[in-house]
């Protein structure tokens, strides 16, 4: 258990971060901080709070508008940022065309972590995924270790669900990941996925498996389709606190999540979404797998896309 977590926005995602913190008993106090009005992170917090008894918990949760509330948290989970919808004429943006608006309220969440908390060890959920971290990195300096992003863990339990769907197989018994920009090109490993130790190619054909794989890939625009306005936020909250969690319990756990590669792969500066331990110390260590050909040249199409995004967020920050 932690002293202190804190989520910036409170919107689905970071509603559903408030709720599942204080269930899981995961910190002593549990802060959320959105500055919209009339007292948003407040009324939610309060919410969870009169419940408390019913659950029997002790945790204390409170809500503000000003970012001193997240004050001395050792964790942030921040979702600051608007998320996709279906536009009038019932196309949909894709993640990158949210970067102008949520650069700015990236700076703004910067600010108040740099003030209030700056050793906390941060998790990243707000989209253009990679990018938003990238920001995050110039404005925070922190050590690598200590600032990732969470698309890796979603994109992998989405093509997880996919697949054990398809074989008609328990879910648990799937293992896969996904690689890459959280975007169009990310990258679902087929050579690495299995199921109870398997070849998947033993389970699904691999027709089926190109099928589910186009899936994954868009899987988030699905959602956000069905849902008309905003995108998924049951299954990315829960995702993020899959990595709280290793990190909370030093569980040194693998899992895909988008960490700033410093010579691994082949790149260097690009926060993209790789394997790596998660313990105590945060990104403990990116670990390279073996891809095939035609997985690495996927791979470096998705770091040309993060990298072209990366170049925009310098050029608008400048
Ligand atoms: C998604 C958003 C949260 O993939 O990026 O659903």
């Amino acid at each position: 258990m932690l002293s202190k977590i804190a989520v910036i926005g409170g919107g689905n995602i970071g509603g559903v971060l408030i709720q599942e913190l204080v269930r899981r008993r995961l910190a002593r106090t549990v802060a959320l901080v959105d500055v919209k009005g009339p007292e948003l992170a407040k009324g939610k917090c309060l919410d969870i709070a009169e419940g408390s008894p019913v659950i029997s918990s002790d945790i204390k949760v409170e809500g503000s508008k000003e970012y001193d509330v997240i004050e001395g948290a050792d964790m942030v989970i921040n979702t600051a940022g608007v998320p996709r919808t279906t536009r009038p004429d019932g196309t949909l943006p894709t993640r990158e065309e949210l970067l102008a608006t949520n650069l700015k309220i990236t700076d703004a969440v910067s600010a108040g972590i740099q003030k209030f908390c700056k050793d906390a060890m941060v998790i990243s959920i707000a989209n253009p995924l990679d990018a938003i971290v990238y920001r995050l990195y110039q404005n925070l300096q922190p050590s690598r270790a200590r600032l990732i992003g969470m698309a890796g863990v979603l994109d992998s339990a989405r093509y997880r669900y996919f697949i054990a769907q398809e074989a008609g197989i328990s879910v648990e018994n799937v293992e896969a990941m996904v690689l890459g920009g959280h975007g169009d090109n990310m990258l679902p490993i087929r050579s690495a996925c299995r199921i109870a130790g398997m070849p998947v190619e033993k389970f699904v054909s691999p027709e089926k498996l190109d099928a589910i794989e186009a899936r994954t890939r868009k899987a988030g625009g699905e959602v956000v389709k069905l849902l008309g306005v905003g995108s998924a936020f049951v299954s990315p909250a829960w995702s993020a606190l899959e990595m709280a969690e290793a990190i909370i319990f030093d569980k040194k756990k693998i899992m895909a999540v988008s960490a700033l590669l410093e010579g691994e792969y082949g790149v260097n500066g690009l926060f993209i979404g790789v394997p790596a331990i998660l313990g105590a110390g945060g990104m403990e260590k990116v670990i390279e797998m073996d891809l095939t050909d035609s997985e690495k040249e996927a791979f470096k199409k998705s770091v040309e896309s993060v990298q072209k995004t990366k170049d925009e967020v310098i050029a608008m920050t400048k």
